[in-house]
């Protein structure tokens, strides 16, 4: 679909003043059998259930609220296991549940990127 400058908006650009969904966040949940770096290796398929799990308690979970979804290799696997929030584009990586807990909380919730969990901008792969 497309418009014209005398058009109606598009769908494409309702959607996108009016999200189906008010944030993502995808967990890489990469497993690598060959020995190289992956998120898998730090737990991050349970850190994924934990996180919907808080999602789905807070009242978060469905339209209007925030997406909980598993991702493969995001690329950034040296700085593992990692997680990024959009709309915002904001990465980060975390050790533990309770780390997993301050981004529902802060991010998610209250709109605050969590700094100290911040991923360095130049880790790659
Ligand atoms: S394996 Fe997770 S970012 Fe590559």
């Amino acid at each position: 679909m497309s418009s014209t400058p005398d058009s109606k908006p598009t769908a494409t650009q309702a959607d996108a003043s009016n999200p189906y969904y008010k944030r993502h966040i995808f967990f890489c949940v990469n497993e690598r059998s060959n020995g190289e770096a992956c998120c898998a290796q730090h737990d991050a398929m349970a850190a994924f259930d934990h996180c919907k799990g808080q999602i789905k308690a807070a009242g978060l979970a469905g339209p209007g609220g925030t997406r909980v979804n598993r991702a493969g290799c995001l690329d950034r696997c040296a700085g593992g296991p990692v997680v990024v929030v959009y709309p915002e584009g904001v990465w980060y990586t975390y050790l533990d549940h309770a780390d997993v807990d301050e981004i529902v909380v802060s991010h998610l919730m209250e709109g605050q990127v969590v700094e100290r969990l911040l991923l360095a901008p130049d880790i790659g792969r």
